[in-house]
């Protein structure tokens, strides 16, 4: 059986950090510090709402967290200041080896899909606006099951969507606590680390394979009917 790819969203294809620019109109040499607070913010309150079971989409998320954050740095922002940073999240770009990453992916033959917090429709125009929706056969949205990774029945529902079994299907993702859920799920999981300093989270359970750009996805994965044993 072919191996399927489920690709992590933000902070793994997208660059949540693409936001900056727009930020430091607004908070000036704050924006890089603004920008992971926004971002760690948000995923705390997708694994609150998971854990309360009290869901909401990963906008809102989103939303709540820039209020927050606001606060965080006594930044003031209008109405319209805020839309257009909620605008510009909704067209982050991707990491400069997504596309090249996911050609020789896509050219090797796995199954590929996008598997994200986020709502299917964010995610389609998201990968559209980024020009790498071309190369997934799906996107799988946590939306469907109204609740959050790491909620090990939203890795089922991947993989019952994506039609795979947990042994042939990988989650590709830079994102420890989604590796670590994905792996605690049954499934195999690639953890992309582009940068040296980031860590992985020391509770006895380890990636399958650890690789530091998307370009080396495939070869590292092995053939699509092939597992590193
Ligand atoms: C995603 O699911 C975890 O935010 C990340 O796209």
């Amino acid at each position: 059986m072919a191996i399927t790819l489920a690709f992590d969203v933000y902070g793994t294809l997208i660059d949540t950090h693409g936001v900056i620019a727009a930020l430091e109109r607004h908070v000036g040499k704050n924006a890089a510090e603004f920008s992971r607070t926004w971002r760690d913010k948000q995923l705390e309150y997708s694994f609150r709402r998971g854990l309360m079971q009290n869901y909401v989409n990963f906008a809102i998320c989103t939303s709540n967290a820039l209020d927050y954050t606001c606060s965080f740095f006594k930044v003031a922002l209008s109405q319209q200041e805020r839309e257009e940073l909620l605008d510009a999240y909704k067209v982050l770009p991707a990491f400069a080896d997504a596309r090249e990453g996911l050609e020789r992916a896509k050219k090797s033959g796995y199954r590929m899909f996008a598997f994200s917090n986020g709502t299917a429709d964010a995610v389609e125009t998201l990968l559209k606006h980024a020009g790498i929706r071309e190369y997934f056969i799906g996107v799988v949205s946590v939306d469907e099951m109204k609740s959050y990774k790491p909620n090990p029945g939203v890795y089922s529902h991947f993989l019952r969507k994506a039609d795979a079994l947990g042994a042939d299907a990988w989650l590709v993702s830079s994102n420890p606590f989604d590796v670590i859920g994905a792996i605690s799920s049954g499934m195999r999981a690639a953890w992309i680390k582009r940068s040296q300093e980031a860590i992985f989270d020391p509770w006895g359970i380890e990636p399958t394979l650890t690789i530091n750009s998307l370009l080396n996805l495939a070869e590292q994965i092995g053939g699509p009917c092939s597992y590193p044993e």
